[in-house]
């Protein structure tokens, strides 16, 4: 194959020209999602004067809804505004929408934009079914503010989503209108809106990527995906390939991909503001594994297939570049993406195994299943190389993550304080929760190595622990956030605000790190 200017690979043209799909992998045209194609507006009427399919409109509990015609379902107890109670109106009096769905608010002082993106998410999910197309949401006064109208908007764009684009039926269903209803309009509500948008859409398109199977999401198909992104956006897209990789040094990612009859890739998007506001430079890196067998120490079939997520924490990271492309934040920002699949092939890496990250270190590998530490390793180490002066890394790492946290909070562990707070403050306002775990010294014990400078897994206890462990000693003293993902990025049973499978997360908190950024 030939090869590109500074390592860039060439996409072969056969494969992948004239194709409209989304990500350039299948050979039919597909349409994108449909989440990607809802319309977003403001609606500045009085809520009656609405014409929409369905309009919602909160009820918080202990305060009776008597309009539309609720009276007596509120005085009966059907309708209660417990959080996520969803009761469907037909021919409401009044009001010029077909339908009312009042959707409960749970008690008004504690009520935040968090809820209000799970209940629009719910709502949206509700009416889609029912072949609504264009649906409106009424902003509770005291709740009108911009964030709160950017939870709403992101909450439909995500409720909307579902992972059925291999699935053939003619018949999807999807809502294709959002009005967010809001006669008084808090100045900077147009912005608030676009921002939802942009984010939610970035968060699906990482779903679309995260859903994608492995026969169809392969490193080269993934690369290719970031780069007709980074062409749609106007990000700049590096993409390394196996010579490049080993001219550099980084033979611990190579060693996982070894394995393998697909060649891998490390995906470099580049974000530069016009005029920098900010001293430092952000990297994201994101585990990609497309498919994670296990490699020689390999897994049990039960279950295997979702190992197809184990790109989750890349393509969070694609996904994240898409949104900071649109919203210019002030810091520049540069996404590295190692991809591999880790499969046991004849060629691949055996336990015992010995190999040389690009930072010199020598890495004894135990078990080939902990091998997203092993292409992270080089991927930290290239992005402060290429003058990263923070990193935030997000990977489907470990099982014991989920044993810990279960699939409530991704698993967060620093090197710097600082740093620390400003991701946590950001997945506050966004709504992803996160939890500081523990990453102190003494836990380095576990990774000793009689033969190597490090052992790649730390026995049975504290796997999260010691896997974070291990990253920070490729992280060195550059500040630096390990979010651990396992648990949070894929949802085994749907919710009423979300499609069962891959969440997206953590896109939002990654771009509100950066657009909030002052040095
Ligand atoms: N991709 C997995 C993490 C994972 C495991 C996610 C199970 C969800 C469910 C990762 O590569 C892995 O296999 N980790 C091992 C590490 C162990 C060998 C130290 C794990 O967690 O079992
Ligand atoms: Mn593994
Ligand atoms: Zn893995």
């Amino acid at each position: 194959m030939a090869r590109g200017i500074n390592g860039v690979l060439p996409i072969p043209e056969m494969e992948f020209r004239g194709n409209f799909d989304t990500f350039g992998i299948c050979r039919q045209p597909r349409t994108p999602s449909e989440s990607l194609l809802m319309e977003i507006s403001i609606e500045r009427q009085p809520l009656e004067k609405v014409s929409a399919d369905a309009l919602i409109v909160p009820v918080f509990e202990g305060r009776t809804e008597e309009r539309f015609g609720a009276a007596e379902l509120a005085a009966q107890g059907e309708v209660s505004g417990k959080p996520l109670e969803l009761t469907l109106l037909h021919h409401p009096p009044g009001v010029a929408a077909g339908r009312i769905l009042l959707a409960g608010a749970g008690k008004p002082d504690k009520f935040t934009s968090a809820d209000m993106r799970r209940l629009a998410a719910a709502a949206i999910r509700h009416l889609r079914p029912k072949s609504i197309k264009r649906a409106a949401l009424a902003l509770p006064s005291g709740y009108d503010g911009g964030d709160f109208a950017a939870a709403a908007v992101e909450g439909a764009v995500l409720g909307n989503y579902e992972p059925d684009r291999h699935q053939t039926a003619n018949d999807k269903k999807a809502v294709q209108n959002f009005a967010v209803v809001s006669p008084g309009g808090a100045a900077g509500i147009e912005d608030a809106l676009r921002q939802g948008q942009i984010l939610a859409e970035a968060q699906n398109f990482t779903r679309d990527l995260v859903n994608e199977p492995a026969n169809l999401m392969t490193p080269l198909k993934m690369a290719a995906a970031a780069r007709d992104m980074a062409q749609q956006f106007g990000l700049e897209c590096q993409v390394l390939e196996r010579e490049e990789m080993e001219r550099l040094g980084m033979g611990s990612l190579l060693g996982v991909a070894q394995g393998s009859a697909e060649p891998p890739a490390l995906i470099v998007l580049r974000y530069r503001p016009e005029t920098p506001g900010a001293q430092a430079h952000l990297g994201l890196v994101g585990k990609g594994v497309t498919f994670d067998t296990g490699g020689i120490s390999i897994k049990p079939a039960d279950g295997m297939e979702k190992m197809k997520y184990d790109m989750a924490g890349g393509a969070a990271m694609i996904g994240a570049m898409r949104a900071i492309a649109q919203l210019k934040p002030p810091i520049p920002v540069t996404g590295f993406v190692p991809c591999v699949e880790n499969m046991p092939g004849s060629r691949a890496q055996r336990p015992g195994d010995i190999v040389t990250a690009m930072s010199g270190k020598t890495i004894e590998v135990i078990n080939t299943d902990a091998e997203g530490r092993l292409i992270l390793a080089d991927a930290l180490v290239y992005a402060r190389r290429q003058g990263c002066t923070h990193l935030v890394d997000a990977a489907t790492l470990t099982g014991a993550v989920v044993v810990a946290l279960a699939h409530l909070n991704v698993g967060l562990f620093a090197n710097n304080d600082a740093m620390r707070d400003r991701v946590l403050a950001a997945s506050r306002a966004e709504g992803e929760r996160m939890w500081n775990m523990p990453l102190e010294d003494d836990y380095k014990e576990y990774l000793k190595s009689a033969f190597a400078d490090i052992a790649n897994v730390g026995g049975r206890w504290g796997g999260a622990i010691t896997a974070a462990m291990f990253l920070r000693e490729f992280a060195e003293e550059t500040p630096w956030v390990h979010l651990d993902i396992a648990g949070t990025a894929w949802l085994d049973d749907a919710k009423p605000f979300s499609a069962k499978g891959p969440t997206g997360v953590p896109v939002r908190t990654l771009v509100r790190l950066a657009m909030d950024w002052k040095d």
